[in-house]
C-alpha cells in the first residue's frame, strides 16, 4: 500500500514519518517548496521532540519522499489531508481554503478505488460537502474522515500509540482500507470507532471543547480562590483524585493557546449558529472569556506589586511558546501577555528555549534574550509563562542575585513556591492567595 500525506506542517510531517515507520511507502506533498526541500534534507522546519531523528531514519529507508508535485501521488491508495484550518480573519469561523484547495488538487490524480482521508479539524458538514465536490469533479476516489488527536510535544507517541482511532466512513470498503493502514496499531489493542462522516468531524471538536472547558473551569476556580483566599493548586489536586473528574488538564494558569483549542471552540460556536443550535454552545463563549481573562490577571498582579504605571519597568518573560516542548507561538498566552506589557510601556525581555525565532516573526518589537540570565538581569519582575523544564530547574538563590526586585509571577503554577519564597522572592501564582 502506498500513501500520500498532503500538507506537511506539525500534523502532516509527523503523520508522514510515522506512517513510513509502519512500513508504508509514503509521499509527503506540500505547495510550500521551502518546507519540502527542508524535509527532503531531513530537517524538520519546526520543533517537535524526536521528529528529526524519525524523519532522518525514514528518509534513509527510501520509503519516505517529499514533493510539491501532486501528480507524483497518483499511484497512492490513500491520500491523507493534513492542512491547517485556521480561524478566519474577520469571523469566528474556520478558514477552509486550504482543505478545499488540497482536495481539489489531489482529485484529478487520485486513482480509481483510492481513498481521500481528511485529518484536518473541520466544521461538521465539511466532509459531506467535499464528498459531493469529488462527485462533481468526476473523481473516482472516495472520501473518509479520520480526525487526529495528537498533542504537540507528544506528536509521534500520539500518532503511533493513540488512545483511539476514529474513522468516519460511508462504506465497508473505506473502513477496510483504513483498518489495513492502521493494522499494527489495532493489533496492540488501540480502540477502533467507526462513525458516519458528521459524527467523526464532531468527535474532534467535542474533544477539544471538553479540554478547553476543563482548563477554563479550573481557571474560574482560580479566580474564586483569589477572591476567597484559597489555593487553586491544592483544590485541583483534591478534586483530581475523583476518577470521574481526573487530574489531567486541571493546571490553572494563563490558560490555553495554540493553533487548536482557541480556534476550534470559536469555529464550533460559529457552526452551531449556522445549524440553528447556537444556544447549545453558548457556554463556550464563557470558556473563551475566562481563558482570555487569565492573561489579564497576570498584568493585574504585576500592577499590584509595581504600581499602575509600568513605563520603563524592566520585565523578564520566561517562555514564548504556547506550551513547553513546542516552538509554536500561535495564539500563545505568553507572547500575548508580553506584548500587552510592552504596549503599557514596560521594557520586556523574552526568553524561550525553542520558540524565539517564531516569536520574533510574530512580535518583532519585543526584546529577546538568548539566555535566562541575560533575560532577567536587573528585572523589576520575572513572569514565568511557559512551563519549560529548564525554568523549573532554575536556582532561585542564584537567579535572585541578578534581578533588581525579587518578584516572581508564576503564570503556570509549575514552580516550587516554597523554594522561591525561601530564597526571598515575593511569589505570586494565579489562583493562589497572597495573604
Ligand atoms: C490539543 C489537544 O490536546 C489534542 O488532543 C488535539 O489533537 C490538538 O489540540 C489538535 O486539535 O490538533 P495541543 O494544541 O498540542 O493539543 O495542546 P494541549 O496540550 O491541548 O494544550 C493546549 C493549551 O492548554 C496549552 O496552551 C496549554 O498550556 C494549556 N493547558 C493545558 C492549560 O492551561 N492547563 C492544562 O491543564 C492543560
Amino acid at each position: 500500500m502506498k500513501l500520500s500525506v498532503i500538507g506537511t506542517g506539525y500534523l502532516g510531517a509527523t503523520h508522514a514519518a510515522a506512517m513510513s515507520s509502519l512500513g508504508f511507502e509514503v509521499i509527503g506533498v506540500d505547495v510550500n517548496s521551502s518546507k519540502i526541500e527542508s524535509l527532503s534534507r531531513g530537517e524538520v522546519p519546526f520543533f517537535e521532540p524526536g521528529l528529526d531523528d524519525l524523519l532522518k531514519s525514514e528518509l534513509a529507508t527510501g520509503r519516505l519522499t517529499f514533493t510539491t508535485d501532486f501528480s507524483k501521488a497518483s499511484d497512492c491508495d490513500v491520500h491523507f489531508i493534513c492542512v491547517g484550518t485556521p480561524q478566519q480573519k474577520d469571523s469566528l469561523a474556520a478558514d477552509l481554503t486550504y482543505v478545499e484547495a488540497a482536495i481539489a488538487a489531489i482529485a484529478p490524480h487520485a486513482k480509481s478505488g483510492s481513498l481521500i482521508v481528511g485529518k484536518s479539524t473541520v466544521p461538521v458538514g465539511t466532509a459531506a460537502r467535499m464528498s459531493q465536490k469529488l462527485t462533481q469533479l468526476n473523481s473516482k476516489a472516495e472520501l473518509a474522515w479520520n480526525p487526529e488527536f495528537l498533542r504537540e510535544g507528544f506528536a509521534i507517541e500520539d500518532t503511533l500509540r493513540p488512545n483511539r482511532l476514529v474513522v468516519g466512513v460511508t462504506s465497508d470498503k473505506a473502513e477496510q482500507i483504513l483498518q489495513t493502514v492502521y493494522a499494527k496499531l489495532l493489533a496492540v489493542g488501540v480502540p477502533w470507532i467507526r462513525a458516519d462522516l458528521p459524527t467523526s468531524e464532531l468527535v474532534k471538536v467535542a474533544a477539544n471543547s471538553f479540554l478547553a472547558t476543563k482548563i477554563s473551569f479550573i481557571n474560574a476556580m482560580a479566580e474564586i480562590c483569589e477572591a476567597a483566599g484559597g489555593d487553586v493548586t491544592v483544590l485541583a489536586e483534591a478534586i483530581g483524585y475523583d476518577p470521574r473528574i481526573g487530574s489531567k488538564f486541571l493546571q490553572a494558569g494563563i490558560g490555553f493557546g495554540g493553533g487548536c483549542l482557541p480556534k476550534d471552540i470559536r469555529a464550533f460556536m460559529a457552526r452551531s449558529e449556522e445549524l440553528g443550535a447556537k444556544q447549545s454552545l453558548e457556554f463556550l463563549r464563557e470558556i473563551d472569556s475566562i481563558n482570555l481573562r487569565a492573561r489579564q490577571r497576570v498584568i493585574d498582579l504585576l500592577r499590584n506589586d509595581l504600581g499602575e504605571d509600568l513605563k520603563s519597568r524592566k520585565i523578564a518573560v520566561l517562555g514564548a511558546a504556547f506550551k513547553p516542548d513546542s516552538d509554536d507561538v500561535r495564539d500563545s498566552p505568553a507572547l500575548d501577555i508580553a506584548g500587552q506589557i510592552a504596549a503599557a510601556g514596560a521594557q520586556v525581555n523574552v526568553h524561550d528555549p525553542k520558540a524565539i525565532a517564531n516569536a520574533k516573526v510574530k512580535s518583532p518589537t519585543l526584546n529577546y534574550s538568548a539566555s535566562v540570565e541575560e533575560c532577567i538581569k536587573d528585572a523589576d519582575a520575572v513572569l514565568h509563562l511557559t512551563e519549560w523544564r529548564e525554568y523549573r530547574e532554575l536556582n532561585p538563590e542564584i537567579i535572585g542575585q541578578l534581578v533588581a526586585k525579587k518578584i516572581l509571577i508564576d503564570g503556570r503554577n509549575a514552580l516550587d513556591k516554597k523554594a522561591w519564597e525561601a530564597a526571598g522572592w515575593k511569589f505570586r501564582g494565579l489562583g493562589r492567595s497572597t495573604r
